[in-house]
């Protein structure tokens, strides 16, 4: 590694002669690229474990959602705390997800749900990035849900979050690099989060969707057709949503024209393992040949989950995800839905030198300790830290 870049990898036997300034001993542990993680709600206010217990209890998500709980209990914490009440709640979250081996993580806005408050969000997340030595990855989720000052009236509430100069300021201070809206029943219609993405695409945040997580509601589809960076939860996918994320591959084979990166499946299994549902068919998804991603969607209210570790071993028991699969899952193809696959997420010369040491002799020990920290050190940018768990 040099200036934070790997520059050579390979077996020692054949490793450039010269002296390094310093060695770093692996132990007889195993190297893996940085985990990155592709899709969380890490700021927020608050917690919802009464909803936890509900949902325990027998009520669904939809349920809690429609009875005025959900992503507006969230809401209402969010939007009386300060930045500094939010950034005190994020950054323990995020020190420990680092210690567990994530290097990047994407964080969405989306609990504010008025321009003032998503704008207090998004800025929290910028000031995260001095306080973490992580890769830090800002979304405008501005279409998670309908507030209820616009009970009825969704489609305002989607001209109020796509006014331009809402938009401008997002793109002048580079408060984010993607948009996301909710596409289900209860939250946004396809047309309605159609509109308030091609807007965002507008200012330079390239789409992502929250797609076909309780019903089969077409936010796929609409992601293919909008080139958005992923498709996202996917539990209730049909056939022809696979086959408009296989056209969208196409994108990136020699001789087309480049029309931007494919559409990455993102699947999120910390989800239905929290609520209790059924999880997205992965197998389905790699076997159709599609550069599945894995997330922990950390969320207060559907995957209070911070460790992707742990996300690998439920995609290991629950989604038939083999050890392998599921670490390109958490490096390579996380870092392509968040357009980063020519950086991060490799050990490949030229790239970012995100680098851990685990403590077992073989990636498949990893997940197979389940909910065991196994990271020893974590190398950000070529720097190396021990782990603190
Ligand atoms: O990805 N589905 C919508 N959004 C989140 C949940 C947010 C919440 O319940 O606070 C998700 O699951
Ligand atoms: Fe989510």
């Amino acid at each position: 590694m040099e200036s934070g870049k790997i520059t050579w990898f390979g077996p020692e036997r054949d490793a450039p002669s010269g002296k390094n300034d310093e060695t770093i001993d692996a132990g007889g542990g195993t190297v893996v690229p940085g985990l990155i993680d592709c899709h969380t709600h890490v700021v927020f206010a608050g917690s919802r474990e009464d909803e936890y217990v509900r949902k325990i209890r027998g009520e669904s998500y939809l349920q809690i959602m429609q009875a005025g709980g959900g992503i507006r209990s969230t809401m209402r914490a969010v939007r009386v705390a300060t930045e500094d009440e939010l950034i005190a709640q994020s950054l323990p979250r995020l020190r420990r997800m680092l210690a567990g081996g994530t290097t990047t993580i994407e964080i969405k806005s989306g609990y504010g749900l008025r321009q003032a408050d998503e704008l207090k969000m998004l800025r929290v997340i910028a000031r995260l990035r001095q306080l973490v030595p992580m890769e830090i990855v800002a979304t405008y989720l501005g279409a998670h849900a309908v507030p209820p000052e616009f009970d009825w009236r969704a489609d305002d509430y989607i001209d109020a979050m796509t006014e331009p100069s809402l938009l401008q300021t997002i793109a002048r201070e580079k408060l984010a690099d993607f948009a996301d809206a909710f596409c289900e029943q209860g939250a946004f219609t396809v047309e309605q989060a159609r509109r308030f993405l091609s807007r965002c695409a507008a200012h330079g945040l390239r789409p992502k969707v929250h797609a076909e997580q309780l019903s089969n509601y077409g936010g796929t589809r609409l992601a293919a057709e909008l080139n958005a960076a992923s498709a996202d939860h996917l539990e209730c996918i049909h056939d022809e949503d696979i086959a408009a994320l296989q056209a969208t591959l196409a994108r990136r084979e020699p001789g087309v024209p480049p029309r931007g990166a494919p559409t990455i499946p993102v699947l999120l299994p910390g989800c239905s393992f929290f609520l209790g549902t059924p999880p997205a068919d992965a197998r389905r998804l790699i076997d159709a040949g599609l550069p599945v991603a894995l997330a922990t969607d950390c969320n207060p209210g559907s995957s209070m989950i911070e460790s992707l570790p742990l996300i690998m071993s439920i995609a290991a028991g629950q989604l038939r995800m083999t050890p392998a699969e599921s670490l390109v899952a958490c490096t390579a193809n996380a870092a392509a839905a968040l357009g980063r696959a020519d950086r991060l997420g490799a050990i490949h010369p030229g790239h970012q030198a995100d680098l851990l040491i685990l403590d077992v002799p073989a990636l498949e020990q990893w997940a197979y300790r389940v909910g065991v920290n196994a990271v020893s050190h974590v190398i950000k940018e070529g720097c190396a830290m021990t782990s603190s768990l």
